[in-house]
Protein backbone atom coordinates (compact mmCIF):
# COMPACT_ATOMS: atom_id res chain seq x y z
CA UNK A 1 0.00 0.00 0.00
CA UNK A 2 1.34 3.03 -1.19
CA UNK A 3 1.50 6.13 1.51
CA UNK A 4 -0.41 9.21 0.71
CA UNK A 5 3.18 11.23 -0.18
CA UNK A 6 4.45 8.41 -2.34
CA UNK A 7 1.21 8.36 -4.38
CA UNK A 8 1.09 11.67 -5.46
CA UNK A 9 3.31 13.15 -7.98
CA UNK A 10 6.77 14.66 -6.43
CA UNK A 11 7.26 18.43 -7.67
CA UNK A 12 9.97 20.70 -7.56
CA UNK A 13 8.51 21.53 -3.57
CA UNK A 14 9.51 18.28 -2.15
CA UNK A 15 12.82 18.89 -3.04
CA UNK A 16 14.76 19.21 0.36
CA UNK A 17 17.10 21.77 1.93
CA UNK A 18 20.62 22.45 0.79
CA UNK A 19 23.50 22.47 2.56
CA UNK A 20 25.16 25.67 0.65
CA UNK A 21 28.71 25.87 0.39
CA UNK A 22 30.59 27.57 3.36
CA UNK A 23 32.29 29.67 1.19
CA UNK A 24 29.69 30.73 -0.43
CA UNK A 25 27.83 31.78 2.78
CA UNK A 26 30.64 33.40 4.05
CA UNK A 27 30.57 36.02 0.95
CA UNK A 28 26.92 36.38 1.84
CA UNK A 29 27.77 36.61 5.74
CA UNK A 30 30.29 39.16 4.74
CA UNK A 31 28.78 41.56 2.18
CA UNK A 32 25.49 41.37 4.77
CA UNK A 33 27.50 43.01 7.52
CA UNK A 34 27.24 47.31 7.85
CA UNK A 35 30.34 47.81 10.18
CA UNK A 36 32.72 49.65 7.20
CA UNK A 37 36.24 48.16 9.12
CA UNK A 38 35.47 44.78 8.09
CA UNK A 39 37.75 42.57 6.47
CA UNK A 40 37.57 39.76 4.12
CA UNK A 41 39.83 36.89 4.04
CA UNK A 42 37.50 34.20 3.19
CA UNK A 43 36.77 33.81 -0.50
CA UNK A 44 40.08 33.40 -2.71
CA UNK A 45 40.38 36.13 -4.75
CA UNK A 46 43.07 38.42 -4.91
CA UNK A 47 43.39 41.58 -3.79
CA UNK A 48 45.85 44.52 -3.79
CA UNK A 49 47.29 46.88 -1.59
CA UNK A 50 44.27 49.25 -1.65
CA UNK A 51 42.09 46.17 -1.20
CA UNK A 52 40.58 46.04 -5.33
CA UNK A 53 40.72 43.21 -7.81
CA UNK A 54 41.51 45.12 -10.84
CA UNK A 55 41.39 43.61 -14.22
CA UNK A 56 44.87 43.05 -15.51
CA UNK A 57 46.34 45.81 -17.61
CA UNK A 58 46.85 43.02 -20.04
CA UNK A 59 43.46 41.61 -19.92
CA UNK A 60 41.78 44.96 -20.36
CA UNK A 61 44.40 45.67 -23.84
CA UNK A 62 43.82 42.23 -25.08
CA UNK A 63 40.04 42.89 -24.43
CA UNK A 64 40.31 46.07 -26.62
CA UNK A 65 41.88 43.93 -29.62
CA UNK A 66 39.02 41.60 -29.24
CA UNK A 67 36.81 44.15 -29.64
CA UNK A 68 38.18 45.91 -32.69
CA UNK A 69 39.04 42.10 -34.59
CA UNK A 70 36.21 39.86 -33.50
CA UNK A 71 34.09 39.10 -36.45
CA UNK A 72 31.79 36.44 -35.64
CA UNK A 73 30.34 34.75 -32.11
CA UNK A 74 29.38 31.78 -34.04
CA UNK A 75 30.11 28.36 -32.35
CA UNK A 76 33.37 27.40 -31.94
CA UNK A 77 32.88 23.85 -30.92
CA UNK A 78 33.01 21.82 -28.16
CA UNK A 79 36.82 22.19 -27.80
CA UNK A 80 36.48 25.70 -27.46
CA UNK A 81 39.23 27.73 -28.31
CA UNK A 82 42.15 25.38 -29.30
CA UNK A 83 44.71 28.31 -29.28
CA UNK A 84 44.14 29.01 -26.37
CA UNK A 85 44.75 25.09 -25.19
CA UNK A 86 47.79 25.24 -27.51
CA UNK A 87 49.55 28.30 -25.78
CA UNK A 88 48.46 27.28 -22.27
CA UNK A 89 50.53 23.84 -23.39
CA UNK A 90 53.72 24.63 -23.24
CA UNK A 91 53.24 27.07 -19.66
CA UNK A 92 52.15 24.09 -18.14
CA UNK A 93 53.71 21.06 -19.33
CA UNK A 94 57.26 22.80 -20.02
CA UNK A 95 59.74 20.82 -22.31
CA UNK A 96 57.43 18.08 -22.27
CA UNK A 97 54.54 19.79 -24.52
CA UNK A 98 55.79 18.14 -27.40
CA UNK A 99 54.79 14.66 -26.34
CA UNK A 100 51.71 13.90 -28.26
CA UNK A 101 50.12 11.49 -25.62
CA UNK A 102 49.11 14.43 -23.86
CA UNK A 103 45.98 16.00 -25.01
CA UNK A 104 43.99 19.16 -23.53
CA UNK A 105 40.98 21.32 -23.84
CA UNK A 106 39.25 24.82 -22.90
CA UNK A 107 37.13 23.99 -20.25
CA UNK A 108 34.87 26.67 -17.98
CA UNK A 109 37.52 27.48 -15.53
CA UNK A 110 39.14 25.02 -13.19
CA UNK A 111 35.85 23.47 -11.86
CA UNK A 112 34.95 22.92 -15.66
CA UNK A 113 37.96 20.76 -15.86
CA UNK A 114 37.71 19.20 -12.84
CA UNK A 115 34.38 17.55 -13.64
CA UNK A 116 35.19 16.66 -16.89
CA UNK A 117 38.17 14.79 -15.68
CA UNK A 118 35.84 13.26 -13.15
CA UNK A 119 33.51 12.41 -15.48
CA UNK A 120 36.07 11.07 -17.54
CA UNK A 121 37.56 8.44 -14.68
CA UNK A 122 33.57 7.42 -14.12
CA UNK A 123 33.14 6.43 -17.73
CA UNK A 124 36.65 4.44 -18.01
CA UNK A 125 36.37 2.71 -14.36
CA UNK A 126 33.02 3.44 -12.41
CA UNK A 127 34.31 1.55 -9.49
CA UNK A 128 37.87 3.63 -9.25
CA UNK A 129 37.73 5.53 -5.72
CA UNK A 130 39.05 8.88 -5.38
CA UNK A 131 42.01 9.52 -2.50
CA UNK A 132 41.12 13.04 -1.11
CA UNK A 133 43.68 14.62 1.27
CA UNK A 134 41.97 16.47 4.50
CA UNK A 135 41.62 19.49 4.24
CA UNK A 136 40.79 20.04 0.81
CA UNK A 137 39.16 22.73 -1.19
CA UNK A 138 35.21 22.67 0.39
CA UNK A 139 34.48 22.62 -3.73
CA UNK A 140 36.47 19.12 -4.21
CA UNK A 141 34.39 16.46 -2.62
CA UNK A 142 30.47 17.23 -4.55
CA UNK A 143 32.02 17.48 -7.67
CA UNK A 144 33.59 14.14 -7.28
CA UNK A 145 30.04 13.05 -5.71
CA UNK A 146 28.18 14.67 -8.61
CA UNK A 147 29.98 11.86 -11.03
CA UNK A 148 29.27 8.77 -8.85
CA UNK A 149 32.85 8.45 -7.60
CA UNK A 150 33.45 7.14 -3.82
CA UNK A 151 35.78 9.62 -1.61
CA UNK A 152 38.41 8.10 0.51
CA UNK A 153 40.07 10.64 2.69
CA UNK A 154 44.01 10.81 3.40
CA UNK A 155 45.62 12.66 5.89
CA UNK A 156 47.37 15.55 4.66
CA UNK A 157 48.44 18.02 7.04
CA UNK A 158 49.06 18.50 10.39
CA UNK A 159 48.07 21.68 12.45
CA UNK A 160 49.42 21.65 15.26
CA UNK A 161 52.76 21.41 13.56
CA UNK A 162 52.25 23.64 10.48
CA UNK A 163 53.31 20.51 7.96
CA UNK A 164 52.75 18.03 5.52
CA UNK A 165 51.42 14.65 7.27
CA UNK A 166 53.87 13.29 4.33
CA UNK A 167 54.69 9.65 6.00
CA UNK A 168 50.89 9.01 6.61
CA UNK A 169 49.56 10.47 3.02
CA UNK A 170 52.30 7.69 1.79
CA UNK A 171 51.11 4.84 4.00
CA UNK A 172 47.59 5.49 2.87
CA UNK A 173 48.52 6.04 -0.69
CA UNK A 174 50.53 1.98 -0.28
CA UNK A 175 47.03 0.93 0.83
CA UNK A 176 45.34 2.19 -2.18
CA UNK A 177 43.78 -0.34 -5.11
CA UNK A 178 45.25 -0.56 -8.14
CA UNK A 179 43.04 2.00 -10.69
CA UNK A 180 41.93 4.22 -7.75
CA UNK A 181 42.60 8.30 -8.46
CA UNK A 182 44.75 10.42 -5.87
CA UNK A 183 43.69 13.99 -6.08
CA UNK A 184 47.04 16.34 -5.30
CA UNK A 185 47.32 20.17 -5.36
CA UNK A 186 49.65 21.04 -8.12
CA UNK A 187 50.75 24.10 -6.17
CA UNK A 188 49.44 26.85 -3.95
CA UNK A 189 47.43 24.15 -1.52
CA UNK A 190 43.91 25.33 -0.94
CA UNK A 191 42.90 25.57 2.33
CA UNK A 192 46.70 25.36 3.65
CA UNK A 193 49.49 26.68 1.66
CA UNK A 194 51.24 23.28 2.45
CA UNK A 195 53.16 22.40 -1.11
CA UNK A 196 54.86 19.06 -1.28
CA UNK A 197 58.58 18.99 -1.72
CA UNK A 198 60.31 17.71 -4.73
CA UNK A 199 61.34 14.85 -3.20
CA UNK A 200 57.95 14.08 -2.10
CA UNK A 201 56.17 14.97 -5.13
CA UNK A 202 58.99 12.25 -6.72
CA UNK A 203 57.89 10.18 -3.70
CA UNK A 204 54.01 10.30 -4.97
CA UNK A 205 54.89 9.58 -8.38
CA UNK A 206 56.76 6.41 -7.73
CA UNK A 207 54.07 4.82 -5.49
CA UNK A 208 51.02 5.91 -7.97
CA UNK A 209 53.24 4.13 -10.63
CA UNK A 210 54.14 0.89 -8.27
CA UNK A 211 49.96 0.44 -7.69
CA UNK A 212 48.65 1.85 -11.04
CA UNK A 213 47.13 4.83 -9.39
CA UNK A 214 45.81 7.53 -11.51
CA UNK A 215 47.25 11.10 -10.48
CA UNK A 216 45.10 14.01 -10.54
CA UNK A 217 46.52 17.27 -10.69
CA UNK A 218 44.52 19.97 -9.76
CA UNK A 219 46.49 23.61 -10.75
CA UNK A 220 44.38 26.85 -10.04
CA UNK A 221 47.64 28.94 -8.81
CA UNK A 222 50.32 28.77 -11.17
CA UNK A 223 52.49 31.36 -10.97
CA UNK A 224 51.34 32.59 -7.44
CA UNK A 225 53.51 30.57 -5.23
CA UNK A 226 57.15 30.34 -6.34
CA UNK A 227 57.18 30.92 -9.78
CA UNK A 228 55.33 29.52 -12.88
CA UNK A 229 58.10 27.06 -14.36
CA UNK A 230 58.57 26.21 -10.47
CA UNK A 231 55.31 26.03 -9.80
CA UNK A 232 54.46 23.38 -12.45
CA UNK A 233 57.36 20.86 -11.06
CA UNK A 234 54.95 18.37 -9.25
CA UNK A 235 52.90 17.97 -12.23
CA UNK A 236 55.59 17.73 -14.76
CA UNK A 237 57.37 14.95 -12.47
CA UNK A 238 53.84 13.22 -12.63
CA UNK A 239 53.83 13.67 -16.57
CA UNK A 240 57.16 11.96 -16.09
CA UNK A 241 56.91 9.13 -14.14
CA UNK A 242 53.68 7.91 -14.28
CA UNK A 243 51.68 6.18 -17.82
CA UNK A 244 48.49 8.38 -17.51
CA UNK A 245 47.69 11.69 -15.53
CA UNK A 246 45.02 13.92 -15.69
CA UNK A 247 45.75 17.87 -14.73
CA UNK A 248 42.83 20.46 -14.42
CA UNK A 249 44.28 23.59 -15.09
CA UNK A 250 42.90 27.46 -13.95
CA UNK A 251 43.88 30.65 -15.40
CA UNK A 252 40.97 32.78 -13.24
CA UNK A 253 43.68 33.44 -10.63
CA UNK A 254 46.90 34.35 -12.48
CA UNK A 255 45.04 36.11 -15.24
CA UNK A 256 42.48 37.17 -12.59
CA UNK A 257 39.44 36.35 -14.72
CA UNK A 258 37.45 34.55 -12.06
CA UNK A 259 33.99 35.16 -13.32
CA UNK A 260 34.97 34.79 -17.20
CA UNK A 261 35.69 30.64 -16.39
CA UNK A 262 38.77 29.91 -17.83
CA UNK A 263 40.94 26.50 -17.16
CA UNK A 264 41.61 23.07 -19.67
CA UNK A 265 41.82 19.67 -18.83
CA UNK A 266 44.74 18.23 -20.19
CA UNK A 267 45.16 14.17 -19.78
CA UNK A 268 47.93 11.69 -21.27
CA UNK A 269 47.61 7.72 -20.92
CA UNK A 270 49.93 5.22 -22.95
CA UNK A 271 49.64 6.23 -26.71
CA UNK A 272 48.76 9.06 -28.95
CA UNK A 273 46.01 6.29 -29.99
CA UNK A 274 44.01 5.93 -26.43
CA UNK A 275 44.26 9.57 -25.29
CA UNK A 276 42.60 10.36 -28.97
CA UNK A 277 40.29 7.80 -28.04
CA UNK A 278 39.79 9.45 -24.22
CA UNK A 279 39.70 12.71 -25.66
CA UNK A 280 37.04 11.95 -27.89
CA UNK A 281 34.84 10.56 -24.67
CA UNK A 282 35.91 14.42 -22.91
CA UNK A 283 34.50 16.05 -25.68
CA UNK A 284 31.05 14.06 -25.24
CA UNK A 285 30.85 14.78 -21.76
CA UNK A 286 31.38 18.40 -22.35
CA UNK A 287 28.95 18.78 -25.27
CA UNK A 288 26.57 16.91 -22.24
CA UNK A 289 27.68 19.34 -19.76
CA UNK A 290 27.82 22.63 -21.24
CA UNK A 291 28.16 21.85 -25.34
CA UNK A 292 31.00 24.47 -25.73
CA UNK A 293 32.87 26.54 -23.08
CA UNK A 294 32.47 30.41 -22.56
CA UNK A 295 34.68 32.24 -25.28
CA UNK A 296 35.50 35.64 -24.23
CA UNK A 297 37.87 35.07 -21.14
CA UNK A 298 39.80 32.31 -23.00
CA UNK A 299 40.06 35.00 -26.48
CA UNK A 300 41.72 37.50 -23.77
CA UNK A 301 43.81 35.18 -22.60
CA UNK A 302 45.02 33.75 -25.80
CA UNK A 303 45.19 37.28 -26.96
CA UNK A 304 47.71 37.78 -24.36
CA UNK A 305 50.06 34.73 -24.65
CA UNK A 306 49.70 35.45 -28.43
CA UNK A 307 50.79 38.95 -28.75
CA UNK A 308 54.69 39.48 -27.42
CA UNK A 309 54.28 42.54 -25.68
CA UNK A 310 50.84 41.41 -23.83
CA UNK A 311 53.23 38.15 -22.61
CA UNK A 312 55.75 39.87 -21.75
CA UNK A 313 53.92 42.18 -19.45
CA UNK A 314 51.61 39.63 -18.39
CA UNK A 315 54.72 37.84 -16.55
CA UNK A 316 55.47 41.45 -14.64
CA UNK A 317 51.22 41.61 -13.86
CA UNK A 318 51.67 38.24 -12.10
CA UNK A 319 55.40 38.28 -10.66
CA UNK A 320 53.55 41.65 -9.00
CA UNK A 321 51.04 39.60 -7.51
CA UNK A 322 53.02 36.71 -5.96
CA UNK A 323 55.31 39.25 -4.50
CA UNK A 324 52.61 40.71 -3.12
CA UNK A 325 51.19 37.41 -1.51
CA UNK A 326 54.83 36.71 -0.32
CA UNK A 327 55.38 40.22 1.33
CA UNK A 328 51.80 39.89 2.85
CA UNK A 329 53.00 36.72 3.88
CA UNK A 330 56.24 37.71 5.92
CA UNK A 331 54.64 40.93 7.25
CA UNK A 332 51.88 38.43 9.06
CA UNK A 333 54.72 35.72 10.17
CA UNK A 334 57.11 38.43 11.61
CA UNK A 335 54.11 39.92 13.82
CA UNK A 336 54.36 36.69 16.34
CA UNK A 337 56.75 33.45 16.35
CA UNK A 338 53.64 31.18 16.59
CA UNK A 339 52.53 33.16 13.23
CA UNK A 340 55.96 32.17 11.80
CA UNK A 341 54.82 29.71 9.96
CA UNK A 342 53.09 31.41 7.58
CA UNK A 343 56.17 32.90 5.72
CA UNK A 344 56.68 29.39 5.00
CA UNK A 345 54.35 28.37 3.10
CA UNK A 346 52.24 29.53 -0.76
CA UNK A 347 50.38 30.73 -2.44
CA UNK A 348 46.47 32.88 -1.09
CA UNK A 349 45.60 30.45 1.74
CA UNK A 350 46.73 28.93 5.23
CA UNK A 351 44.99 28.08 8.09
CA UNK A 352 45.47 29.47 11.53
CA UNK A 353 45.62 27.47 14.46
CA UNK A 354 41.97 28.83 16.09
CA UNK A 355 39.08 26.80 16.81
CA UNK A 356 35.75 27.15 14.86
CA UNK A 357 34.43 28.97 18.51
CA UNK A 358 37.72 31.80 17.89
CA UNK A 359 36.88 32.21 14.64
CA UNK A 360 32.85 33.12 15.23
CA UNK A 361 34.53 35.36 17.72
CA UNK A 362 36.73 37.36 15.11
CA UNK A 363 33.76 37.56 13.58
CA UNK A 364 31.51 38.95 15.70
CA UNK A 365 33.96 41.24 17.98
CA UNK A 366 36.53 42.19 14.72
CA UNK A 367 34.27 42.05 11.77
CA UNK A 368 37.12 39.68 10.15
CA UNK A 369 35.47 37.14 8.41
CA UNK A 370 38.03 33.66 7.65
CA UNK A 371 36.21 30.24 6.90
CA UNK A 372 34.76 28.59 10.09
CA UNK A 373 37.99 26.13 9.27
CA UNK A 374 40.44 28.71 10.00
CA UNK A 375 41.66 29.53 6.49
CA UNK A 376 42.22 32.74 5.61
CA UNK A 377 43.30 34.59 2.29
CA UNK A 378 46.62 36.44 2.98
CA UNK A 379 46.06 38.88 0.13
CA UNK A 380 42.14 39.17 1.44
CA UNK A 381 44.11 41.93 3.40
CA UNK A 382 44.75 45.76 1.92
CA UNK A 383 47.81 46.70 3.31
CA UNK A 384 46.13 49.25 6.01
CA UNK A 385 44.87 46.12 7.08
CA UNK A 386 47.51 43.83 8.24
CA UNK A 387 48.38 44.83 11.18
CA UNK A 388 44.88 45.08 12.96
CA UNK A 389 44.24 41.73 11.29
CA UNK A 390 47.56 40.24 13.19
CA UNK A 391 46.94 41.97 16.29
CA UNK A 392 43.19 40.54 16.69
CA UNK A 393 44.67 37.15 16.32
CA UNK A 394 47.62 37.02 18.62
CA UNK A 395 44.45 38.67 20.93
CA UNK A 396 42.87 35.32 19.83
CA UNK A 397 45.49 32.98 20.52
CA UNK A 398 46.82 34.48 23.85
CA UNK A 399 42.70 34.14 25.27
C1 LIG B 1 38.31 29.71 -2.86
O1 LIG B 1 38.74 28.62 -2.49
O2 LIG B 1 38.00 30.62 -2.09
C2 LIG B 1 38.19 29.97 -4.35
O3 LIG B 1 38.69 28.90 -5.07
C3 LIG B 1 36.82 30.37 -4.74
C4 LIG B 1 35.85 29.25 -4.77
O4 LIG B 1 35.21 29.05 -5.81
O5 LIG B 1 35.66 28.56 -3.76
Amino acid sequence: MLSETDARARGLADLPEVQSDSLLQLIALCNADPRPEKIDVGVGVFRDGEGRTPILKVIKDAERILWETQETKSYLGSAGDKRFAELIRPILLGDLADDDRIAGVQTPGGCGALRLGFELIATANPNARVLVGTPTWPNHPPIIRSTGLQIVEYPYYDRENFAVRFDDMLAALDDARPGDVVLLHGCCHNPTGADLSTDEWAAVASVCEERKLLPFVDIAYQGFGRGLEEDAEGVRLMLRSCGEVIIAQSCDKNFSVYRDRVGSLFLKTASTDSTARAMAHVFQRAREMWSMPPDHGAAAVRIVLDTPGLRQRWHGELAAMRDRINSVRKRIASADPRLSYIGEQFGMFSMLPLSRDQVLELREKHAIYMADSGRFNVVGLSDDQVDRFTAAVVEALDA
